[in-house]
């Protein structure tokens, strides 16, 4: 058994401790906003946070998490810049990576509050997207950025994941 802290809420997962993560956030605990894509770490689409650092949960296994925080896009609660970012700029198409790109955006505002152009796109390089909406997701991260400089501390990961 393993015991860890998913969006605020301490679980226990009876899976065997070679489990992925994904599979227990996705199946054990009934989050589906959390997507596999690759299963080998080279999408992004299934990018959680880890004590505040993206992490791709695929290749992640359970036993490696005993105490630790995870936050999955169900713990942004709809409140995040981001994901208002994203609905103003109407980034996802078919939607399917979208919930990884925003938890590895949001690891890179908590960071650097105003990245520069180059900073998100490298920030971002490993997260696919085949319908190629990486313009979108670009602007949607700037305006993020622009829209939440005077709030103090809104990209802290740990009030996310309070
Ligand atoms: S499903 Fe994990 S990186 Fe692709
Ligand atoms: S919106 Fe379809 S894969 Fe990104």
């Amino acid at each position: 058994m393993v015991t860890f802290t998913i969006n605020g809420k301490v679980v226990e997962s009876h899976a065997s401790e070679d489990t992925p993560l994904l599979w227990v956030i996705r199946d054990e605990i009934g989050l589906k906003g959390t997507k596999f894509g690759c299963g080998i770490a080279m999408c992004g689409a299934c990018t959680v946070h880890l004590d505040g650092q993206a992490t791709r949960s695929c290749v992640l296994p359970i036993g490696a998490i005993a105490g630790k925080n995870i936050t999955t896009i169900e713990g942004l609660n709809n409140e995040h810049p981001l994901q208002k970012a994203w609905v103003e700029e109407q980034v996802p198409q078919c939607g399917y990576c979208q919930s990884g790109q925003i938890m590895q955006a949001a690891t890179l505002l908590a960071a650097n509050p105003s990245p520069s152009d180059e900073e998100i796109v490298s920030h971002m390089n490993g997260n696919y997207c085949r319908c190629m909406a990486y313009k979108r997701i670009k602007t949607a991260i700037q305006r993020a950025a622009d829209e939440s400089q005077s709030v103090v501390n809104i990209f802290d990961p740990n009030a996310q994941d309070a």
